[in-house]
């Protein structure tokens, strides 16, 4: 089975070809196809919203509508495919304009190829984006989600069968990286450049707080974190570039600190096999390292995302939607079904 992925929920513009083989419905017997991808393409934006230190919905919708044909059609051509069997499609959550470029648009293709259009959670794109590299996951499997606008961690029974175990009360841990990296005047968006600078810098140079670390649930809090580093940094009459990477450092690691002890926790009191890494800030090399330290000292398998689709990407989308489509949740190109027409963006959308 061949499957067009279009990922337009915020600042990236991406298609992918997957073909998964074989195509037959197995994963309801806890067997999948084997994912292989044929091509993958990404437009972003994002340098356009580092010039007013965040995303401009406006912009970021007006630039899908820029890129939306040209990085679809660059993918199917790398694909060397002529012809694909179903268009997956993220539709929610994310901004509302941003989304409908997508959504209009694989809504367009699936009418004019009379192909099935699969709706997509983008966060379950995170979610199963580890399994780009890898297919024979053990279940059950718990799976921390961490981008600019999610921190979740959930069980996953098998595939589309989840449970929410915690998220954070306040902002995301992406977010906590980009509000950190703008008050050290670092730009946006913040995680990549935090984790640069943080390797000059020494972590043990500030005891920031670990919030909730050992509360007794799965939630996160990173805004009183985000506090002592505006305190910390107010406390200095110049932020020197050694300064800036130990707040970095000090600031990276109470994140990581906090994310691995509460996933490890969760898999531990759940029984689980694996532990999954997705969402932007999974790029975090720290993060990374630590997440796979504690896995193997507990014998559990763990999955990180690769690199490349650690951020927004529509490999990730495909992939979900190979298993929505394996779930029945594909939607024929009848136009004037009531299904077809409920295909809109869900800015808002839950996964669970
Ligand atoms: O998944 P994503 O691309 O978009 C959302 O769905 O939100 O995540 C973007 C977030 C941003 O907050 C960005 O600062 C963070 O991921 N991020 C990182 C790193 N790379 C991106 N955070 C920490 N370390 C990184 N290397
Ligand atoms: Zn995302």
């Amino acid at each position: 089975m061949i499957i067009l992925g279009i990922e337009s929920s915020c600042d990236e513009t991406s298609a992918a070809v997957l073909e998964v083989d074989p195509p037959s419905h197995k994963v309801t017997a806890g067997q999948s196809g084997k994912p292989k991808l044929l091509s993958f393409k990404v437009s972003s934006s994002v340098k356009e919203h580092a010039k007013y230190g965040g995303i401009i919905p406006e912009i970021a919708a007006r630039k899908q509508i820029e890129y939306s044909i040209p990085v679809i059609e660059d993918a199917l051509r790398d694909s060397g495919k002529k012809e694909v069997d179903a268009i997956a499609v993220t539709v929610g959550p994310g901004l509302a304009t941003a989304l409908q470029v997508g959504i209009d648009t694989a809504k367009s293709l699936a009418y004019a190829w009379q192909k099935p259009l699969i709706p997509v959670n983008h966060i379950e794109g995170h979610l199963l984006s580890p399994l780009l590299d890898h297919n024979d996951m053990k279940f059950p499997a718990v799976a921390l989600i961490v981008s600019g606008g999610h921190t979740e961690l959930i069980l996953m029974k098998k595939y589309g069968e989840y449970e929410l175990l915690g998220r954070t009360r306040d902002d995301a841990a992406g977010e906590a990286f980009d509000k950190v990296a703008k008050l050290l005047d670092l730009g946006y968006p913040g995680g990549p450049v935090i984790g640069t600078r943080s390797k000059e810098g020494n972590k043990e140079a500030f005891d920031f707080p670990r919030g909730m670390m050992h509360s007794d649930n799965y939630d996160f809090s990173f805004s009183g974190l985000k506090t002592a580093v505006l305190y910390e940094s107010k406390k200095h009459s110049e932020i020197t570039p050694e300064l800036q990477a130990d707040i970095a450092a000090s600031f990276q690691q109470s994140v990581v600190d906090v994310l691995v002890h509460k996933t490890i926790k969760a898999a531990e009191e759940h029984g689980a096999q694996a532990v999954l890494l997705g969402g932007g800030v999974s790029a975090n090399q720290v993060l990374r390292e630590t997440l796979a330290q504690r896995c193997e000292k507990h014998g559990m398998s763990c999955h990180l995302s690769p690199l490349s689709y650690s951020g927004d990407n529509a490999a990730m989308i495909a992939l979900a939607g190979y298993y929505q489509y394996e779930a029945g949740r594909g939607i024929n190109s009848d136009v004037h079904s009531e299904e077809w027409q409920s295909i809109s963006a869900q800015p808002n959308l839950k996964l669970i």
